[in-house]
């Protein structure tokens, strides 16, 4: 089964109120994903459809049905209102791919509050800097990631509670609160929030070249958006098995890692383990995968192992194949053909898109290295880096960009209304993205316009990786970039100027690499580390980090006044 239509009378006839119709959205005042993502499937009968069917690193394997998912998401809410926190108050999810992260998330919403995941590898520099921003009030974590809390807990006056879901209570720290999603009262009534539509729902991090990472604001009605495209990109109908790879510390983990396939009643699957091709094999045929969405960094490293390790297993189930997050290769849709006898999809979107806007959608041509056509209800186009007109020859390179207005657009990066603003320019978002669009209107990616880097479909930031380096003791100035990389796309490169005193050695770039993993992430740490005499200048004393980077790249490094001037 398949929800396949036509693309061009889809994108012809589109009206975002198909969506909200078909989810009977705002239906006696009810606005809140929680419910579109739980109670309501069991209204409409299929309260004993299995919703999460969740698999640990060591195989264990748990099921929640979409009752399971209804009465212990009440129990998070109903736990949290009893705890203090409030309607709009910010609440982080800092977690594994546990099932208690994802009936989290839905409980959070339900009680009006404002969720905040972060990926649980986040050290705690990383994570201060994130729950600072957000004056977030309270913390839903494990005893494996609470230390990094407690590590930072006094510098954060806001955090009022650290709740801890898998310890006893005398393991607790004072001031920490334990929490058993399961062992707990099971709440069958709870009353859920009755939130407006452009209320305040999830607040998801991301990187930019400068300053500090920004918080995305999305609202309830984001899931119209997210919904409907779930239901036509991703092309799940209610009898599907679909597994989305990512961690919902990332947006993709959250609109098509919970509310796309929850408002849709899916059944989805969660494998908490690290990439490997076998288990990644074995996890699909085991549990009759469908719908695969994944990133193209994993599609290389299944590429490696070969169409002689998908031949081992049964993977006849797989119906269709979607990828996002960075540029899906012709290589990649090419070997998935011969691999598993259908193409990746390519899926084109943001943090800040809330939901996918440009893809290559199920039934039309695909194109290999292009990521295909704007969806329905989005207005897509290049426009010119100086005029910011939009570009009518095909194949010329301009900025993607957006006209505002789909449900799932970001209402704003919190407390920054100046670096909101800014992405707007003549009417439309600017993605910060390039890509040109051929005679038939596919949108050919071609890079980022600014510097963040994008290591296996992650973006990280090169402003927190030099501030975080700047706190070595060694490090007296430094430039972070993405360089290119076989398998990520890019890694992380960083050009360190030493204090007098420390000399550059195996040993002090072990050290530097490791305090980056620590204090960031293991995504955000150098894969390399270049020492420097010192690093190339603007007149006024901006790095020019454009110029290494175009080193790295084998770039023409160009005009350098112009880079001068940046
Ligand atoms: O540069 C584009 C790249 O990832 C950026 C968005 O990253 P993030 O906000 O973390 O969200 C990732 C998941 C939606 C984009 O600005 N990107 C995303 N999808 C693609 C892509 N680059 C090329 N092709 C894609 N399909």
């Amino acid at each position: 089964m398949s929800n396949i239509d036509s693309y061009e009378e889809r994108y012809s006839n589109f009206d975002w109120k198909i969506s909200a119709e078909e989810l009977e959205y705002g239906k006696n005042g009810m606005y809140n994903i929680g419910f579109y993502c739980s109670d309501r499937i069991v209204e409409k009968g299929f309260g004993d459809r299995t919703a999460l069917i969740w698999q640990g690193f060591k195989g264990d394997v748990k099921e929640f049905t979409y009752n399971d998912i209804r009465i212990y998401s009440n129990v998070v809410a109903k736990f949290l209102i009893d705890k203090g926190v409030k309607s709009g108050d910010r609440v982080c999810i800092f977690m594994d791919r546990i099932p208690e992260l994802y009936i989290s998330f839905v409980g959070i919403l339900k009680m009006g509050g404002i969720t905040q995941p972060l990926f649980s590898a986040f050290g705690e520099e990383a994570l201060f800097t994130r729950l600072e921003d957000a004056k977030t009030k309270a913390v839903i974590t494990t005893k494996k990631h609470a230390g990094k809390i407690r590590r930072i807990r006094d510098r954060l006056p806001a955090l009022e509670k650290v709740i801890i879901v898998d310890v006893e209570e005398q393991a607790l720290k004072p001031g920490e609160i334990s929490f058993n999603m399961e062992k707990s009262t099971p709440v069958e009534n709870f009353e859920i929030e009755k939130v407006g539509p452009e209320v305040p729902s999830v607040l998801h991090y991301t990187s930019g070249t400068t300053g500090k990472p920004k918080g995305a604001l999305h609202v309830h009605s984001s899931i119209i958006a997210q919904y409907i495209t779930a239901k036509w990109v991703l092309d799940i109908t209610s009898g599907d098995i679909y597994w989305c790879t990512a961690d919902p510390g990332w947006v993709t983990g959250t609109s098509y890692g919970i509310i796309g396939p929850w408002a849709c009643g899916v059944t989805q699957t969660v494998l908490d383990s690290g990439f490997n091709t076998e288990k990644w094999y074995q996890f699909i045929e085991k549990h009759k995968i469908t719908v695969w969405y994944t990133a193209p960094t994993a599609i290389r490293l299944l590429m490696k192992d070969g169409t002689s390790a998908v031949q081992k297993y049964d993977l006849s189930c797989l119906r269709h194949l979607i990828s996002v997050g960075e540029p899906l290769n012709a290589e990649g849709v090419i070997w998935s053909e011969q691999a598993f006898g259908k193409p990746f999809h390519d899926s084109y979107w943001q943090t800040e898109t809330g939901s996918i806007v440009i893809t290559n959608y199920p039934g039309m041509k695909v194109k290999p290295g292009s990521m295909g056509k704007p969806f329905p209800g989005i207005t897509a186009t290049v426009l010119d880096q100086k005029t910011f007109g939009p570009i009518t020859t095909p194949g010329k390179v301009g900025l993607i960009a957006l006209k505002p207005g789909w449900p799932s657009m970001f209402r704003a990066y919190w407390e920054n209304k100046e670096m909101y603003d800014s992405k707007f320019k003549n009417g439309w978002y600017i993605c910060g993205d390039r890509s040109s669009i051929d005679s038939e209107g596919y949108f050919w990616f071609v890079g980022r316009d600014d510097d963040v880097i994008n290591t296996g479909g992650h973006l990280v930031g090169p402003f927190e990786i030099e501030s975080a380096l700047l706190e070595h003791e060694a490090v007296a100035e430094s430039a972070a970039v993405g360089k290119p990389d076989a398998v990520n796309m890019e890694v992380v490169k960083a050009f360190v100027a030493l204090k007098p005193g420390y000399e550059a050695n195996a040993d002090l770039e072990l050290s530097i690499m490791n305090f980056i993993r620590k204090k960031l992430s293991p995504l955000a740490m150098p894969q390399e580390i270049e020492f420097v005499e010192s690093l190339p200048k603007t007149r006024s004393g901006k790095i020019m980090r454009r110029l290494l980077r175009a080193k790295e790249w084998g770039q023409e490094i160009g005009d350098t006044s112009t880079l001068e001037n940046d």
